[in-house]
C-alpha cells in the first residue's frame, strides 16, 4: 500500500466546499471523491498539518473533518502510518456477486460486465434532485412514460442530434435493456421473425425470444456491415423487426457511417421491417472530436425506426435509466406493452439524470477521458502481453474484442478464471453458437487492474496452448448483463 496523495492534489480535487462548517463541507467533498474513485481505496490521506495549509483552514477543521471520515467509514488510522482511505463494506459493495462465476475468487478481475463505476457528479445530481422530490410528493408520482422534465430534456438530445423529436415521442425505461423487452411485447406473437446481428448483446436477443421471436442472425464481418448480404437476408427470411447497434456495437465496437444507416434503412423500408436501434454505446465516443462529429441518428433516414437509448454508460449503470424514440403513433402500443411490464420507473433516479443532462457536457467529457485512458491502456497491454491476438482498436464503446489465432476463447476465459479475470468469450454474443475464435475485453476498469488482467490472460492463454486438448471445454452457461 505504498499510495499516497499530495495535500496539493487533495487541495485541487475538493476545489471550493461549503465552508457551513467547513470541516463538514470538506469531509462530505472527500467522501464523493472516494466514493467515486477520484481518490482510489487503500491511498494515504496526507497529514492534518499538510492538508491544513493546502487549504488554508484551521487545523480543527481538517482533524474533525478526517473524524467524519472515519466515522462514516470512508477512512481509517494506521497507526504511526497515517489516514487511510476506504468505502464502508468494502468495494464489494458495489457489486452483485451473482454475477459473476462461482469459480472466480474474491479478488477476480471482472471484465465480464462492460459496465464502468460512476464518473465525477452523480452523486452531487443526487442531492440536488432529492430538493425537487417535495413537489412530486402530493400525488402517486407513476409516470409510464417518463418523468416530463426528463422526457423534455431527453428529446432536447435528440434535437441536437438534428433529430427532431418532441417529448411525447419518449418512453423512459428502466435501461434500455427493459426498452427491449417492451418493443418486444408490444410486436410478439407466434411467427414473430427478428433480425439480429451476430454476434450481438445477448440478453436484448433473450428479451425478443421471451416474447416469442424467431432470430434470424446476420453475420457482421471483421469490419461490419456487408449491406449486399444484409439485403439478400432481408429478401429471403421477411423479418418484422431488425434489432441493430450501429453506434460502437456490442461486443465489436464497430460504428456504422452514414451512408450505410441510409442504405440500411432503405432496405429495411422496402422489406417493411421495423428497426429496433440500440444505441446505449452512442456518447461513448472517444477519439478526440469525434462526438461532435458522430454519424445522425439511424432514425433520421427511417421513420419507423424505434430507437432505445440508455443512461447506464454515459452516466452511471446504477441509475438503471433507458428510454425509448419513437414515432408518435406507435406510442400508445408501447405504453400498453409496457404497463404489462412495469408501470414506470423511479423519480428520483429520473430527477437525477435529469440533473445529468444538465451538466452533459461536463460530465461526458470527463467520463470519455477517464475511457479514453482505460482504452489507451488496455491496447497496449494486449499488444505487449498477448501479442498474437489482433483486435481493431474501436473509436469509441467500451470493449476491445480480440481474435485469438485458434478457437480456444471458451477455454482460455475457463482458465483465466482461476487466474483471476472474468471475461466473456466470443459464443456468448453468437446467435447460433461459433465465434470460439473471439472474446471480450472491455475497458471498464482502472489501467494497473486492466494490465494486471492481461497478465493474467495470458498466463491462461500459455496454458491452453500448452494443453494437448483445449477445444473440450464445454461452454458454459454465464451470467452477463452488459
Ligand atoms: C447494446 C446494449 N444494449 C443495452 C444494454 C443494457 O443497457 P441498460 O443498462 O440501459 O439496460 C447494454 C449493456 O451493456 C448494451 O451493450
Amino acid at each position: 500500500m505504498g499510495r499516497a496523495l499530495s495535500a496539493r492534489k487533495v487541495a485541487t480535487l475538493v476545489g471550493d466546499f461549503p465552508r457551513s462548517p467547513a470541516y463538514l463541507g470538506l469531509a462530505d467533498g472527500l467522501r464523493v471523491l472516494i466514493g467515486d474513485g477520484r481518490i482510489g481505496l487503500g491511498v494515504r490521506l496526507p497529514s492534518e498539518r499538510e492538508l491544513t495549509q493546502a487549504l488554508d483552514v484551521s487545523r480543527t477543521t481538517v482533524t474533525r473533518a478526517y473524524e467524519t471520515l472515519r466515522d462514516q467509514g470512508y477512512a481509517e488510522s494506521r497507526r504511526g502510518a497515517g489516514t487511510f482511505t476506504r468505502v464502508p463494506g468494502g468495494l464489494s459493495r458495489a457489486h452483485d456477486r451473482s454475477l459473476l462465476p462461482a469459480s472466480a475468487g474474491r479478488d477476480a478481475i471482472d471484465l465480464n460486465c462492460a459496465a464502468p463505476s460512476a464518473p465525477p457528479g452523480v452523486s452531487e445530481a443526487f442531492q440536488r434532485a432529492a430538493e425537487h422530490l417535495p413537489a412530486y410528493l402530493s400525488g402517486p408520482a407513476y409516470f409510464p412514460m417518463g418523468e416530463p422534465g426528463l422526457q423534455t430534456r431527453i428529446a432536447a438530445s435528440y434535437e441536437a442530434r438534428g433529430l427532431p423529436t418532441t417529448p411525447d415521442q419518449i418512453m423512459v425505461t428502466s435501461g434500455a435493456l427493459s426498452g427491449a423487452a417492451i418493443v418486444a411485447q408490444a410486436f410478439a406473437g407466434a411467427g414473430l421473425r427478428a433480425l439480429v446481428e451476430s454476434p450481438t448483446y445477448p440478453n436484448a436477443t433473450q428479451a425478443m425470444t421471451h416474447a416469442g421471436a424467431r432470430l434470424v442472425p446476420f453475420a457482421l464481418d471483421p469490419h461490419g456491415w456487408d449491406l449486399d448480404a444484409f439485403e439478400a437476408t432481408v429478401r429471403q427470411t421477411a423479418p418484422r423487426l431488425a434489432y441493430l447497434v450501429p453506434d460502437f456495437h456490442n461486443p465489436t465496437g464497430h460504428l456504422m457511417p452514414d451512408a450505410q444507416r441510409e442504405r440500411l434503412a432503405a432496405i429495411l423500408a422496402a422489406g417493411r421491417v421495423v428497426p429496433v436501434v440500440d444505441e446505449a454505446h452512442q456518447a461513448l465516443a472517444l477519439e478526440p472530436g469525434l462526438a461532435e462529429a458522430m454519424p445522425a441518428p439511424f432514425a433520421l433516414f427511417s421513420k419507423s425506426a424505434i430507437t432505445l437509448g440508455s443512461a447506464s454508460k454515459a452516466y452511471w449503470g446504477g441509475l438503471r435509466l433507458g428510454w425509448i424514440r419513437a414515432s408518435s403513433e406507435m406510442m400508445p402500443r408501447l405504453m400498453r406493452a409496457r404497463i404489462s411490464l412495469d408501470l414506470g420507473s423511479p423519480v428520483m433516479e429520473q430527477l437525477a439524470l435529469s440533473e445529468l443532462f444538465d451538466r452533459a457536457a461536463e460530465v461526458l467529457t470527463a467520463n470519455r477521458e477517464r475511457l479514453r485512458t482505460n482504452r489507451d491502456a488496455l491496447v497496449a497491454a494486449v499488444r505487449e502481453n498477448l501479442p498474437s491476438w489482433d483486435f481493431l482498436i474501436p473509436k469509441g464503446g467500451l470493449a476491445l474484442w480480440c481474435e485469438l489465432p485458434q478457437p480456444v476463447a471458451t477455454a482460455t476465459s475457463a482458465l483465466a478464471e482461476q487466474l483471476g479475470v472474468v471475461v466473456a468469450p466470443g459464443p456468448v454474443f453468437a446467435v447460433e453458437g461459433g465465434l470460439n475464435r473471439f472474446l471480450r475485453i472491455p475497458w471498464t476498469a482502472e489501467p494497473e487492474a486492466l494490465i494486471e488482467a492481461t497478465r493474467r490472460l495470458a498466463a491462461a492463454w500459455e496454458q491452453v496452448n500448452a494443453a494437448p486438448d483445449h477445444t473440450s471445454t464445454a461452454k458454459r452457461s454465464r451470467v452477463l448483463i452488459a
